[in-house]
């Protein structure tokens, strides 16, 4: 590792249906550019319910697992790779906490707080650890190497 080398870091957002069907896309866009985000790539996708549950495997045993399934089925939804330096952490930031009702008392500039609804309707996705990242960027472009941080060396 060369001096003055950065280390970049890839992350997967999600924007939710309700996010796409109140037309929060742009607004959210606009956001994570403003942030230092880079969008790498992005799709639109229809998910069905097999790929949501195993997208969201961890929470097989939850509760609310029925039910964030046919949420996440409900709509279109949209896919990105973002990249900047600590990616993964700063996009959680961005997002606000999950329970949206929360973000709009605690976090009122977060995403959540711009188009969330509550727990379930939370508008926006994003990879909690690089471990995560590295999963769930795979998962969703598979052509892509699964290598979330990158040395880029600077000229
Ligand atoms: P979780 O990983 O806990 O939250 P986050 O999205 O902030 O990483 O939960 C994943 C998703 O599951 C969450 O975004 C919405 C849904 N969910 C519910 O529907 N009800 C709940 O009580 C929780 C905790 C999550
Ligand atoms: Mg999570």
């Amino acid at each position: 590792v060369s001096n003055g080398s950065k280390n970049k870091e890839k992350t997967l957002a999600i924007i939710k249906p309700d996010g796409l069907l109140g037309n929060y896309t742009d607004d959210i866009k606009k956001t994570i550019l403003e942030s230092g985000f880079c969008i790498l790539k992005e799709k639109r996708v229809q998910l069905d319910e097999d790929t949501v549950a195993s997208f969201y495997a961890e929470h097989s045993s939850k509760n609310f697992f029925a039910s964030l399934i046919k949420y996440m089925t409900s709509g279109s939804v949209l896919v990105m790779i973002l990249e900047k330096e600590n990616a993964i952490a700063d996009w959680r930031a961005l997002m606000g906490p999950t329970d949206a009702r929360k973000a709009k008392t605690t976090h009122p500039h977060s995403i959540r707080a711009m188009c969330g609804l509550d727990t379930e309707r939370n508008c926006v996705h994003g990879s909690d650890s690089i471990k995560s990242a590295q999963r769930e960027i795979s998962f969703f472009f598979r052509e892509l190497s699964a290598d979330v941080v990158t040395e880029h060396d600077e000229l």
